[in-house]
């Protein structure tokens, strides 16, 4: 980041002095004003709860541009990448800032796959799970565990531990995300097969059994890592916040990774494609695109508590660039599967369509998002609804710890210490319970 030309003055009505501080400039979007020294200066904090106006970090990963619906991981336009190039090619980049040549491509695969296999020892954590138990419960401990294995590598500030956890992370994710399945369906664990490609042998965990060969279909394989390239990374979201904080203590990266899981499972955020999924069964049920007028009226009544899940996001006041790919993925899996005629792929383009022309949601800049299109594609694959946000945290894994390592890496990192606006009591004195 560079000094700007400019600088912010901050002055106080009750004739306080003045303070001037200093604007820092990107390479791309919104300049910053630089608060660090505003509490030595004014004894006052800045208050932003959610964070609607602050740059918790400065950051040459992803960059968004909500007004115009442009998505770039590191400079390349998420379309491109979608289209151009996989989800190895895309986690090369993420993790070192450049897309690979074919030797350096094949070298990462071969070291992501040479660490696809978990310890034997993971799979007795599962058995302590009731075999209902959400996935992202599971994954959560999993994750978690892993720090349990790898004490040559947990030294957040030592590069080469950081670049082995990176590996393994990204490799065993597929790998504990389908023993997760397997364990809730009461099939065996399949291991993983390392000719396969890195959604290839995704899907070959997931489907496969011992008792009979499982052939991977090309589209659905090329759909599946399309989707994982588009999940991958988005700036400084919820969970990726949550990493940088958990990881700015000086933890271990599976600890971090295991927080930004649990982070995600919200509704609000990771958890909105099984919520969307979710809430189009339900308007399916309640008679599908006849009742869409209904449901839209219970949307905009806020008393109702309901809302268009998959809809609405706080950076993109436009078309959320990803909706669109998972919109055209989801296209080309449905044909493939002779499922064109999809009731709730029907029903979803019907509400995107009443939505983008309805007051409510035009006035309020609400679009589709990543979650809109991601579960009926992942359902018609055969994913079960509970699985979408442990997928959806299998593909930003990679993100996460290009972030983190980044922070870490970053001489003007902190350990994170937000402060607050106290509005509880003032000082008093205990009575003893006698005069309580
Ligand atoms: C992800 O941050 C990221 O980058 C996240 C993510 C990533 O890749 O990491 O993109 C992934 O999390 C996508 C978002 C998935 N969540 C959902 O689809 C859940 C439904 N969406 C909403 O909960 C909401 O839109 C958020 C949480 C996504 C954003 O919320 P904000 O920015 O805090 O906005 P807001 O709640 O203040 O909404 C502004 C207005 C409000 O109405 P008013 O108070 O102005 O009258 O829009 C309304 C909201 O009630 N609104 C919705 C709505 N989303 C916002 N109304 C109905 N349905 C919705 N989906």
């Amino acid at each position: 980041m560079k000094l700007a030309d400019n600088k912010a003055t901050l002055s106080f009505s009750n004739g306080s002095p003045s303070v001037d501080l200093p604007v820092y400039q990107g390479s791309v979007g919104p300049d910053v004003i630089d608060i660090r020294k505003l509490y030595a200066q004014t004894g006052m904090f800045t208050y932003d709860p959610g964070f609607l106006s602050t740059a918790s970090c400065q950051s040459a990963i992803t960059y968004i541009d909500g007004d115009k619906g442009e998505l770039l991981y590191r400079g390349y336009p998420i379309e491109q990448l979608a289209t151009n190039c996989d989800f190895m090619e895309t986690c090369h980049l993420l993790l070192y800032g450049n897309l690979p040549d074919v030797a350096a491509k094949t070298a990462f695969v071969k070291r992501v796959s040479n660490h696809t296999m978990v310890n034997e020892q993971m799979q007795f954590f599962l058995r302590g799970f009731r075999r209902d138990a959400h996935p992202m419960a599971i994954m959560t401990g999993l994750v978690g565990a892993l720090s349990a294995f790898y004490h040559d590598s947990t030294d957040i500030n030592n590069p080469e531990h950081r670049e082995i956890s990176a590996i393994r992370l990204i490799a065993k994710m597929p790998t504990l995300v389908a023993m997760a399945y397997k364990y809730s369906v009461g099939q065996p664990y399949m291991y993983p097969k390392n000719e396969l490609s890195y959604a290839g042998n995704f899907l070959h965990m997931m489907f496969a059994t011992p008792c009979a060969d499982y052939v991977v279909n090309p589209v659905i394989e090329r759909a599946l890592d399309r989707i994982f390239v588009l999940h991958a990374d988005h700036e400084q979201n919820a969970s990726t916040s949550t990493v940088r904080l958990c990881g700015s203590s000086g933890t271990n990266p599976f600890a971090a990774i295991a927080a930004g899981v649990a982070c995600l499972w919200g509704p609000a955020h990771g958890g909105a494609n099984e919520a969307c999924l979710n809430m189009l069964e339900d308007i399916q049920k309640m008679g599908g695109i006849s009742k869409v007028g209904h449901f839209m009226e219970q949307v905009k009544d806020k008393n109702s508590g309901v809302k268009l899940m998959g809809f609405g996001h706080r950076v993109y006041k436009n078309y959320d660039p990803r909706a669109k790919l998972m919109q055209e993925t989801c296209k080309e899996v449905l044909a493939e599967l002779g499922l064109e005629n999809d009731p709730l792929f029907k029903l979803a383009m019907a509400l995107e369509k009443i939505a983008l022309e309805d007051e409510y949601f035009v006035s309020r800049k609400l679009y589709p998002n990543v979650d809109f299109y991601s579960g009926i594609v992942q359902r018609a694959i055969g994913i079960p609804v509970g699985l979408f946000t442990a997928v959806f945290a299998l593909a930003r894994t990679v993100g996460w710890i290009a972030q983190l390592n980044e922070m870490i890496g970053d001489p003007e990192y902190k350990i994170g210490r937000p402060r607050q606006l106290f509005t509880g009591s003032v000082s008093r004195d205990v009575l003893p319970i006698s005069k309580r």
